[in-house]
């Protein structure tokens, strides 16, 4: 049985090295991969576009004439000549499991068929232990991208809101944690912003190996925290003022090797006797400082998380920031968190881990001064020195513009969902290496749940569908109309009782 796609035609310098068109017998789809078996391999390439010809309707006046009378239909078997054409774009030649680029054109005549499986696999870069993030569209293949190759270099995952990011993140936390310890596991850390990851601690799959802390609760003892970490979260301390900073944080540290710990109330009482500096400094300091002790993260003895014991391969831990406010607060826990995890993973005290910053435009900025982003220095640095140490992020943004581009170019794989706004599709196509128009102007047509593929994961940009996830979908937050009617019963009841009071 003939299970061709169609038949290579001549037409318009084609077949050549780089193009060819075939007019099909079966359906096929723009994007589709298909093969030509040639004596030198495999000719391998995809569907650019597709048309359709009659030559029936070739001439505006005589289909203008028969359309007066009785129609083109009743006259000529016009239907019976409508053929559809495919265009090809070569993509190389596969010969001994190996691609290399294509050195002579298919021959008129030959047949084109649906690419197979394990060439494809083999040509897009696909691993049979990857991380099944969904399937390639037209194609019965899974997306098993791996592991190293997605994450080792970061990951930025880019789209407009409501686009389908925290579902793929989701996805791709879902094989994480489903990987054995011989598959190499990493540690999973979310910065969780809306609340959107929860379900992994009451899903019966997944609860185990999750631990959800409220960002409220986070703490670091004092005696944890560097002089250096202190200057980040305050930016703009005069030189004076770090000097006492470090002298009694030293001071501190050294008369406390035995005790408990010490905490703001200590700090502040070791600035006021301390000898160095005028009175002003201290008293500047003090107040910077303020700052941080309303935040109510930095404590005597509390530790929450413990990142040395907390921190466990296979395992994720969310750190829910969604019951925080301030914007400053939520930068100085990220930088803390990221500082930590980094150092701790240098020496080795950590597994390599996965840190996943959800909004990681606020945390990142591009444009913003030193004060309003105080986390983007250290991420930054994990993004420009992470990879040796087995430290990865995972940048998730609907506003890649506003994202660091330091940061953002480090990140060497792209998954690209649907994106709209030309200034964050500009911004993507300069920062993502293989966007080329033809898959820029495909972004914007984009579903959700759709997605491309780009950088070091895969060998050439690839569109998948996202799968659907495994585990339990817990937002916060009830949807608007459930809220609306809660607001009013609740308002019914309140009137009602005060009727009945009065
Ligand atoms: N691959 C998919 N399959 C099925 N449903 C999906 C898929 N991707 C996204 N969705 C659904 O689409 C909606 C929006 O997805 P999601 O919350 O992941 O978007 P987002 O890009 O994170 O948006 P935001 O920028 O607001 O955070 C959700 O209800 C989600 O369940
Ligand atoms: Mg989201």
């Amino acid at each position: 049985m003939d299970e061709s796609l169609g038949t290579i035609i001549a037409s318009e310098g084609t077949p050549s090295t780089s193009d060819f068109s075939f007019v099909l017998r079966k359906p096929v789809n723009k994007g589709q991969y298909v093969q030509v078996s040639r004596d030198s391999g495999l000719l391998f390439g995809y569907v650019s576009e597709i048309t359709k010809a009659n030559r029936y309707f070739e001439r505006a006046e005589s289909v203008a004439e028969f359309e007066k009378n009785s129609g083109m239909e009743s006259n000529f078997p016009s239907s019976s000549w409508e053929y559809v054409i495919a265009l090809v774009k070569t993509l190389g030649t596969y010969h001994d499991s190996r691609f290399m680029r294509a050195f002579s054109p298919p021959s008129p005549g030959d047949k084109v068929f649906n690419a197979d499986n394990n060439v494809l696999r083999s040509f897009l870069g696909f691993e049979s232990q990857g991380l099944d993030l969904g399937s390639i569209e037209h194609h019965d293949l899974p997306a098993r991208i791996g592991m190293t190759r997605l994450l080792q270099k970061h990951l930025a995952i880019l789209a407009m809101s409501g686009a389908g990011k925290s579902h793929l993140t989701s996805v791709l936390l879902e094989e994480l944690l489903d990987r054995e310890k011989e598959q190499g596991r990493v540690a999973v850390i979310v910065v969780d912003i809306h609340g959107e990851y929860g379900g992994f601690a009451h899903d019966a799959g997944y609860g185990q190996s999750t631990r959800m802390i409220d960002g409220k609760d986070i703490a670091v003892p004092l005696r944890k925290v560097s002089p250096e970490m202190i200057m980040g979260w305050i930016p703009g301390l005069s030189t004076p003022q770090k000097d006492v900073l470090r002298h009694v944080l030293v001071k501190l540290k050294k008369n406390n090797q035995d005790s408990g710990g010490y905490g703001f109330g200590e700090l502040v009482r070791a600035i006021d006797e301390s000898g160095i500096s005028r009175e002003e400094v201290k008293r500047a300091l003090k107040r910077s400082l303020g700052e941080l002790r309303r935040y109510r993260f930095l404590s005597t003895k509390k530790e929450n998380p413990r990142f040395i014991s907390d921190i466990k391969p296979g395992r994720l831990m969310v750190l829910d920031f969604s019951t925080i406010d301030s914007l400053r607060k939520k930068q100085i826990l990220v930088s803390l968190v990221a500082r930590k995890l980094f150092n701790l993973r240098k020496k080795g005290k950590v597994p390599p881990f996965l840190l996943v910053i959800e909004e990681s435009h606020n945390f990142a900025p591009q444009k913003a001064e030193e004060r309003d982003a105080v986390s983007r220095s250290i991420i930054e640095t994990v993004a420009r020195e992470g990879r040796k140490f087995g430290a990865s992020l995972c940048l998730v943004s609907q506003r890649p513009v506003n994202l660091s581009t330091t940061a953002l170019s480090q990140c060497n794989s792209h998954i690209i969902l649907r994106v709209t706004n030309p200034n964050d599709l500009e911004h993507i196509q300069m920062s993502s290496e293989g966007i080329d128009s033809r898959v820029a102007r495909s972004i914007t047509s984009l579903r959700v749940g759709e997605a491309i593929v780009v950088g070091s994961a895969v060998n050439y940009p690839v569109f998948i569908r996202v799968r659907d996830r495994k585990s339990e979908k817990r937002e916060k937050g009830a949807p608007l109309h459930r809220q609306a009617v809660d607001f009013e019963s609740i308002q019914a009841k309140r009137e009602k009782a005060a009727g009945a009071f009065l």
